[in-house]
């Protein structure tokens, strides 16, 4: 490695990069430019036939990339319920990165698979689980879902005496799946990637907050799976998880508690009410990087029956050291081969502790608050109860929505996405981000109702 090509400098110049986009990234426009968008077209090369410095492919990443980048790690980005990532969190990410660690095996990479643990056993306590569930670390809360949903898949299958990991769905006895009229599409994809079909569950009719009205679920008869729901996409409404408990456990019904974001209401004493009893299902699954603030894959399912999820994820071959005293992260994860992404969140948690947890979920609902609020104040609608970290505001009619939406996006001082909510059009505030302070709140409300009102 010559000297201009060597580590040392290539790591530092990306780190003195990355630190500079981020701070740009508080003040500059939340969408990058129509320019600079258009300049991305540049990386767009037949495979080069030969060799690139290092320092100059990271110097076209860079000039390209970052202007091009959406500032969604910034505090004004208010499109998906998808956080940001703390300082901490990064750090942390990049060092794991250069330990590149294979998290497959503690007998291996037992420092990775200890923090692991660690980060597995605080959420357990923080979100008030069973110490003894299986946890898998995974990509997003669409594989925790999944991962959730097939130990479900196994264990109920298991009650009635068919092995669905050795023989399979072909002949296998019918199985029901219950879930409500809004649950988030992640979890059909999950069910048709279980080879359930999309299609197939019994949908159960949900109120005005896209709540399940637990008054109207079936009669459990036979292997059933029900999947609820913690924070809705749009509402951000909880489902009366212990009630569908109390209604569908005793006939043996398995219940899965879908909380990508909204699980994290346990980290409040002020909020955790919204999660009362959601403790009684059987699995639950979140995400690490939408309100833990952690870099992206980064998702979560906990199983209170951990051998079910060992049934449905793990694997052996004669070259791997599995057979072990310790947790091995590869008995409940569908990867074999994977980051140690468990590092992440132990960084934050460590960090925040019980109290800073708290704080950042609370501060992201209080500033939910003051969106509705200001919008409200300036005379416009608001359609969901605001219970969480989501506001849905309507500026008028379809036409005016989009927009004002479209307005703002060009606008850059903050970024909103578009929705409907049961049949009307509106726009969707998701504030997760643990940098988001009052002021960007009032900096967005001042940019949103100048354009509302340009407008209608
Ligand atoms: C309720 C719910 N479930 C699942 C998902 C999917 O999460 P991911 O994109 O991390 O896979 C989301 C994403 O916003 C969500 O809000």
């Amino acid at each position: 490695m010559s000297k201009d090509n060597s580590q040392r400098s290539l790591l530092e110049d990306a780190a003195r990069r990355s630190i500079l986009y981020r701070e740009q990234s508080v003040d500059r426009s939340v969408a990058p430019s129509a320019d600079a968008v258009a300049r991305v077209e540049e990386l767009i090369e037949p495979m080069p036939a030969t060799r690139t410095p290092d320092r100059e492919v990271l110097e076209l990443l860079d000039r390209v990339g970052s202007p091009a980048a959406m500032a969604m790690t910034g505090p004004r980005f208010f499109g998906f319920v998808i956080g940001g990532s703390m300082p901490v969190a990064v750090a942390s990410n990049w060092l794991a990165t250069a330990w590149d660690q294979n998290s497959v095996m503690h007998e291996v990479t037992a420092a990775t698979a200890t923090l692991e643990r660690v980060a597995m056993n605080w959420m357990l306590d923080l979100f008030g689980l069973p110490a003894d569930s299986g946890v898998a670390f995974v990509t997003g809360a669409t594989v925790a879902n999944f991962t959730a949903i097939a130990a479900a898949r196994s264990r109920v299958y298991a009650d009635v005496g068919w092995d669905v990991e050795a023989n399979g769905l072909i002949g296998a006895p019918p199985l029901t799946i219950i879930l409500g009229e809004e649950t988030h599409p992640t979890v059909f994809k999950s069910l048709g990637m279980l080879g359930f079909g999309r299609e197939t569950a019994i949908r159960v009719p949900v109120d005005r907050q896209g709540r399940m009205d637990a008054t109207q679920l079936p009669r459990i008869e036979g292997p059933t799976i029900v999947c609820t729901q913690a924070g809705n996409i749009n509402t951000g409404a909880f489902d009366p998880v212990a009630d569908i408990c109390d209604a569908v456990k005793p006939a043996g019904a398995w219940v899965h508690v879908d909380g990508a974001f909204g699980l994290w209401a346990t980290a409040s004493p002020r909020l955790e009410h919204l999660c009362a009893g959601f403790q009684a299902a059987d699995s639950w699954a979140t995400d690490a990087h939408k309100w833990l603030n952690v870099p992206y894959d980064s998702g979560v399912a906990f199983v209170r029956d951990a051998l079910s999820l060992k049934a449905a994820m793990s694997v052996t071959a004669a070259y791997l050291m599995t057979e072990s005293d310790f947790r091995n992260p590869s008995d409940y994860t569908p990867e074999l081969s994977r980051r140690a992404r468990g590092v992440d969140v132990w960084a934050v948690l460590k960090s925040l502790g019980r109290e800073g947890a708290a704080e950042m979920v609370e501060r992201c609902c209080q500033n939910a608050k003051r969106f509705a609020d200001g919008l409200q104040a300036a005379g416009f609608e608001v359609l969901n109860d605001v219970v969480l970290n989501q506001v849905l505001v309507s500026f008028g009619d379809d036409a005016a929505n989009r927009k004002i939406i479209a307005d703002i996006q060009k606008d850059g001082t903050c970024w909103c996405g578009s929705t409907v909510w049961q049949g009307r059009s509106a726009m969707r505030i998701s504030v997760c981000n643990w940098s988001t302070t009052e002021a960007d709140v009032d900096m967005s409300l001042d940019a949103i109702l100048a354009i509302a009102a340009r407008t209608v």
